[in-house]
């Protein structure tokens, strides 16, 4: 079994994801450290020295790579299923499911994150609604060829469970 947890930056995929893996036994994998440690760069380091473009293509290298591992639940990129027809790869390799939160939810979620993301670096809260409200509006198309979809703040991974489970 391969699970796919797609979504927006602040959707809570590593969070999520890490749970449901613990609640089915299923391996957890968050893309972006994959990415991480098969290139010994940190995402913002590769944006920094090589760029958007370069990064699609490591992460749809990376995405190629983890479509063959068994019994896994993978938290992609926010941006991932927007390249590279990477929507059908996993579509074709799993169960995908989206997580579907609302902006102010994202927002608030990105403002207050220690992660470092390239893409809303140094955006004040005003431009970072704003840039979601765009961005999202872009992805949206790619987010809904998931087979599930899942809305609200406080996802529980029994939720998905049974969702999938109802087929
Ligand atoms: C990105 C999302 C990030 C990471 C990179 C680009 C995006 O992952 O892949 O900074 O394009 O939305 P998260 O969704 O885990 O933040």
């Amino acid at each position: 079994m391969r699970i796919y947890l797609i979504g927006y930056m602040g959707s809570g995929k590593s969070t999520i994801g890490k749970r449901l893996a613990h609640l089915t036994g299923l391996s957890f994998i968050d893309l972006d450290k994959y990415i991480e440690e098969r290139n010994c760069r940190s995402v913002p380091q590769i944006f920094a020295m090589e760029g958007e473009d370069a990064f699609r293509e490591k992460e749809h290298k990376a995405l190629l790579e983890v479509s063959e591992f068994d019994n896994v639940v993978v938290a992609t990129g926010g941006g991932s299923p927007c390249f590279f027809g990477n929507m059908e790869l996993m579509n074709k390799t799993g169960i995908t499911l989206f997580l579907d939160v609302e902006v102010p939810v994202l927002a608030r979620r990105l403002a207050f994150s220690k992660t470092e993301r390239p893409l809303i670096k140094g955006k004040t809260r005003q431009d970072l609604t704003d840039f979601i409200n765009s961005n999202l509006e872009k992805r949206r198309p790619f987010y809904e060829k998931s087979q599930y979809r899942i809305t609200g703040t406080e996802i529980n991974p029994e939720e998905i469970l049974r969702l999938i489970e109802k087929g």
